[in-house]
């Protein structure tokens, strides 16, 4: 099964946990606010999945904003757009597109929660989002990987189980946590290298990485 009708199976359930997490709701507002968005942006997210961003997304460019969510999986779009429509959001557009090369012109910024780590180039795609905002343009990544913090062997358990149950692919990968770990280091390292007054925060017991900047 490829990754999109991976995610397309799992929309309604994806939905759910992807609003319901004990925390979710305040790191995605903290990673809408790290992207220092004026109003009347236009901002992208990369692999919107249901929509759980949009509302703060939409929040920070104002109704004069735009925000654009695009996704590869048709299952997790349908799901989006029945937030929006519900909503009544007539700023956000969802487009079905592969983040790797959207299709689409400019943005003032890009963000992407929870998706650098299906990259298997997470570099490369995190550098040429740097260079679809340009200059000034800020990007912004929220991602899991294990805690690297003092108790961190006793939540990265129940993290590993998690992520081996929510991996596409999960048999092409002998330790899937490791390959994540690993992509999401490279794509937080790369957005670090390309921009300047970046922002750094984690949550969720140090599981949850947070970085935001502006490209120089
Ligand atoms: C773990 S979910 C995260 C969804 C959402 N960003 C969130 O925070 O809830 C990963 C999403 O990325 C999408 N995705 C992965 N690779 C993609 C690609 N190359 N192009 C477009 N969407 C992609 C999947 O379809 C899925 O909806």
């Amino acid at each position: 099964m490829s990754a999109a009708d991976f995610y397309t199976r799992w929309a309604e359930l994806y939905d759910h946990v992807s609003r319901s997490i004990p925390g979710i709701a305040g790191l995605r507002k903290r990673t809408a606010e790290a992207l220092e968005l004026e109003l009347g942006d236009t901002v992208v997210e990369m692999g919107c999945g249901t929509g759980a961003n949009l509302a703060y997304l939409r929040k920070e460019v104002g109704p004069e904003g735009t925000v654009i969510g695009v996704d590869f999986s048709a299952g997790v779009l349908d799901r989006a757009r029945e937030h929006v429509e519900r909503e009544g959001w007539e700023n956000v557009h969802l487009v079905r597109g592969d983040a790797i090369q959207p299709p689409l012109r400019e943005a003032d910024a890009v963000v992407a929660t929870f998706v650098v780590g299906m990259f298997p180039d997470p570099e490369a795609v995190v550098e040429s989002w740097c260079e679809f905002v340009g200059p000034g343009g800020r990007v912004a990544l929220l991602n899991a990987a294990r805690s690297r913090r003092a108790y961190g062997p006793l939540v990265n358990l129940p993290f590993r189980a998690f992520v081996y149950a929510s991996t596409p692919h999960k048999r092409r990968f002998d330790d899937p946590t490791g390959v994540l770990d690993e992509r999401v280091a490279a794509g937080h390292g790369a957005l670090e290298r390309r921009c300047e007054r970046t922002v750094h925060d984690d949550g969720a017991l140090g599981l949850v990485r947070l970085t935001a900047g502006r490209v120089v």
